[in-house]
């Protein structure tokens, strides 16, 4: 039965993919020292006196005490239970204030665990990096960033998190059949307006993108900006790649929205989807950014509430299906995900799963 596969047997245990940068927490929640998990790691994230972002292991590597119980001047953060003292960015021990100024212990090549860390459109986002492997600065991979189209541009982002696996709120983010159900509302669509879809997706790398088209007329966002652009064409572009990344590109003329929407692993049963987005349409009109949030933060909210009550369902670990066409992105996941998985095991190249464009029709 090629149609109806259980996710979960796919990815039996909710695997998270390292090697990748993942947000750890909006930037504007770092102030002095700050908890966060990513990945089932727990992190203490903060910035130096020169503005430096780091996130080290929550965890002193003396005795294990966590470091964010720690004082931090600004400089290094010192351990609440024998004040070792460690620098946030490199994580290399400054000081044992037991030793005494006969005992040459070589404080400087004890380290507290530090992984690279970025600030990027209102994010810390940090690398974690697969096991035994340690990547310079240098040779890291781009922090994934929203991508702008013009010199001038509002931005603004939100969070939400869902008490589900990486993997279902991967699936629930690409998922094209819920909208009618879980979306309505009077200024974006109702029920009643399901009708059949055709869209292109081809391969990319890491991932697949749902190909430039006109968006679907029956919403009245698309509506009032096909008004207002004045626009002869309007074309959106939906990129999934791996480990977590959804881009969303919106041109008409010279205006355009874009869209980065990642959803990050905490543990094995909790995820956060955070959404970071930019545009300059209507960017002369007050109170843009209240609207936008209001729209953005009800859509997650609906998002997350479906999350919240599937996870009652999923706790019992029920069989799953996945349907054609209307789960074959979902599908591209799972498939993505192995392939990434098996290429990093057996060290041979990464095998996309899909072989060329593909059309799939549903009703949404
Ligand atoms: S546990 Fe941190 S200094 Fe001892
Ligand atoms: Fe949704």
């Amino acid at each position: 039965m090629s149609d109806a596969e259980n996710p979960q047997r796919q990815t039996p245990d909710a695997e998270m993919l390292l090697g990748f940068w993942y947000r750890a927490l909006p930037s504007a929640e770092v102030r002095g020292l700050k908890k966060a998990m990513l990945l089932g790691v727990p992190l203490v994230l903060g910035r130096d006196a020169q503005g430096r972002s780091f996130a080290l292991r929550d965890s002193c590597p003396h005795r294990g005490m966590p470091l964010s119980c720690g004082r931090y001047d600004g400089e290094t953060v010192e351990c609440s239970y024998h004040g070792w003292r460690f620098e946030g960015v490199t994580g290399q021990c400054k000081e044992i204030p037991s030793l005494t100024a006969d005992q040459k212990l070589p404080v400087e090549k004890i380290h507290a665990t530090a992984y690279p860390c970025r600030e990027q459109d209102g994010f810390f986002w940090v690398y974690m990096p697969e096991p035994g492997t340690s990547r310079s600065g240098a040779d890291l991979p781009l922090v994934p960033s929203v991508p702008i189209h013009s010199d001038r541009y509002k931005l603004t982002h939100l969070t939400a998190a869902m008490p589900t696996s990486v993997d279902h709120g991967i699936i629930g983010l690409m998922d094209p059949a819920h909208g009618p159900f879980v979306h309505q509302a009077w200024w974006w669509r109702s029920r009643h307006s399901i009708h059949e879809k055709k869209k292109l997706f081809e391969p990319i790398p890491y991932g697949f993108r749902m190909s430039a088209h006109t968006p679907s007329s029956n919403s009245a966002p698309y509506k009032l900006l096909r008004l207002y652009t004045d626009a002869d064409s309007i074309t959106t572009t939906i990129d999934f790649i791996l480990p977590n990344l959804r881009y969303e590109q919106v041109r008409a003329g010279k205006y355009w929205f874009s869209s980065l929407t990642t959803v990050t692993p905490i543990t094995r049963e909790q995820c956060r989807i955070d959404a970071t987005a930019a545009w300059n349409i209507f960017r002369h009109v007050p109170f843009v950014l209240p609207i936008a949030r209001y729209f953005n933060q009800k859509f997650i909210e609906q998002d997350r509430r479906t999350m919240e009550l599937q996870a009652e369902g999923l706790r019992h670990n029920p069989a799953l299906m996945l349907i054609d066409d209307a789960d074959r992105p979902a599908r591209w996941y799972f498939q993505l995900k192995a392939a990434y998985l098996e290429s990093r095991r057996t060290g041979k190249p990464f095998a996309h799963p899909m072989n060329g464009p593909v059309t799939l029709k549903w009703r949404s």
